[in-house]
């Protein structure tokens, strides 16, 4: 079966990024990783990148006028490699018009979260300091809002009297890591990839 072409984009560590890598090299995920884009040249997933051999478009935003000139530039990178969704894993930044129009339907995002709560910033601190006993991951579709998109899927995950910030975070990124993944395939294999529609037609 053909491999649906993904970017995946980035600002931090990357684990999110790495376990897509891992479960693709699995066969777990139909996709092919045609590049990583990162608006932090020194993140620790523009490293994980380059260990893989996956192209990165790495950017300084001051560098441009403005979002839309950065954005352009990363719509004309996708269309070159024909990407056709767009994967955010912890990608710190607002998506603007250019990228929302150039992929619409086509852009997910992970939140370490149960949106609608504790969009933002350190979700998992909000959640922590709400002493909420539930918390969870929440995939969505990007939209021009804060984490404000259609929810694909959700888990929830009981925030236990034993838990500090950081046993929490990785109870999170555990759940992340397993959710994240299966979303995706589920979603390419649901809705086909554009080529596979492209030559049916
Ligand atoms: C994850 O918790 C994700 O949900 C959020 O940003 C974090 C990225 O973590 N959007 P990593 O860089 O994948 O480790």
């Amino acid at each position: 079966m053909k491999k649906t072409k993904i970017a995946v984009f980035a600002s931090g560590t990357g684990s999110n990024f790495d376990t897509i890598v891992r479960e693709r090299k699995a066969g777990h995920l139909n996709v092919e990783v045609c590049l990583l884009v990162c608006d932090k040249p020194e993140a620790l997933v523009v490293e994980k990148a380059s260990q893989y051999g996956i192209p990165t478009f790495a950017f300084e935003a001051k560098s441009y006028e403005n979002k839309e000139g950065f954005e352009r530039e990363i719509e004309k990178q996708l269309k070159k490699l024909e990407v056709e969704w767009v994967i955010l894993a912890g990608y710190m930044r607002l998506i603007g018009p250019t990228l929302l129009q150039a992929y619409p339907n086509r852009m997910i995002n992970i939140h370490p979260s149960l949106l609608p709560a504790f969009p933002g910033k350190d979700a998992i601190g909000q959640a922590f300091d709400a002493g909420v006993k539930v918390t969870g991951v929440t995939v969505h579709f990007v939209d021009e809002g804060m984490d404000t998109g259609q929810i694909i899927d959700q888990e929830a995950l009981r925030i236990l009297d034993s838990d500090d910030r950081d046993s929490l975070q990785k109870r999170v990124q555990e759940v992340e890591h397993r959710l994240f993944p299966a979303t995706i395939q589920k979603l390419i294999s649901e809705r086909g990839n554009q080529n596979e529609k492209k030559s049916t037609h």
